[in-house]
């Protein structure tokens, strides 16, 4: 989702100085908004694509988690920069979205090196052990879950392993205190909750809808 809370001219600026999509991308999100109108939004913004590759490749991932995989844009990203050997496992409740998802893994090249486990994440993300510690996981399902989803990561995030949330500024109504709907109080609720937790180093970003980036200890 873009940065609708920036001046249209900043947001297009930023969009347009970042590494573009490859034509892999690009087809997806065509694709994406054919398949889903409206709900095409939820893809994350084009500039997060780069941003996800070069995390997975400066934390040199070898086991990456996504909660919220869609039609697979950030998942494509994750995957391209991870470690060579390493995997991404995926989480969502969608077979439908993710059958395009594993389409376009094929067509990206990394369809070898992702795994995807359906179901709703609390229940399938709590009853999943991983082989070695995770070391980079991207949050992006339902915005009440996060919780949920945070504590299950910590728990099998490796120290220094690194946890990355979207949706975090939730087109900034989370800093107007005017806005009482339940899923931004969720956010904000969460944003403390992640913002005291002691065992992390973090920083909300404002990258498209705001990205939290948080740092095991
Ligand atoms: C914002 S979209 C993810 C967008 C994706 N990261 C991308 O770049 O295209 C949210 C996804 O979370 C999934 N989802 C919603 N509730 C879920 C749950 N309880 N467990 C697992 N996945 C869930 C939806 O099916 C949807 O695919």
């Amino acid at each position: 989702m873009k940065a609708t809370y920036l001046d249209p001219r900043v947001g297009q600026y930023v969009l347009a100085h970042a590494t573009q999509p490859d034509e892999v991308l690009e087809a997806l999100a065509k694709e994406t908004v054919e398949a889903t109108g409206g709900d095409s939004e939820m893809q994350i913004s084009p500039e997060q694509g780069p941003f996800l590759t070069m995390l997975a490749q400066i934390a040199g991932a070898r086991n990456a988690v996504e909660i919220g995989t869609f039609t697979g844009y950030s998942s494509i990203c994750i995957a391209r920069g991870l470690a060579p050997g390493g995997r991404l496992t995926c989480f969502d409740v969608s077979e439908q979205w993710t059958s395009i998802a594993r389409r376009h893994w094929r067509e990206a090249g990394v369809a070898d090196r992702i795994d995807l486990i359906l179901g709703p994440a609390a229940e399938t993300l709590a009853a999943w052990t991983p082989a070695e510690p995770v070391d980079l996981a991207f949050i992006d399902a339902d915005k009440g879950g996060y919780p949920v989803y945070y504590d299950l990561l910590m728990d099998r995030l490796a120290p220094g392993g690194v946890i990355l949330c979207d949706n975090t500024l939730r087109r900034g109504t989370v800093a107007d205190p005017d806005t009482t709907d339940p899923v931004t109080e969720a956010m904000r609720a969460f944003n403390d909750k992640v913002m005291t937790d002691p065992r992390v180093t973090t920083v909300l970003l404002p990258l498209a809808d705001g990205l939290t980036l948080i740092r095991k200890n």
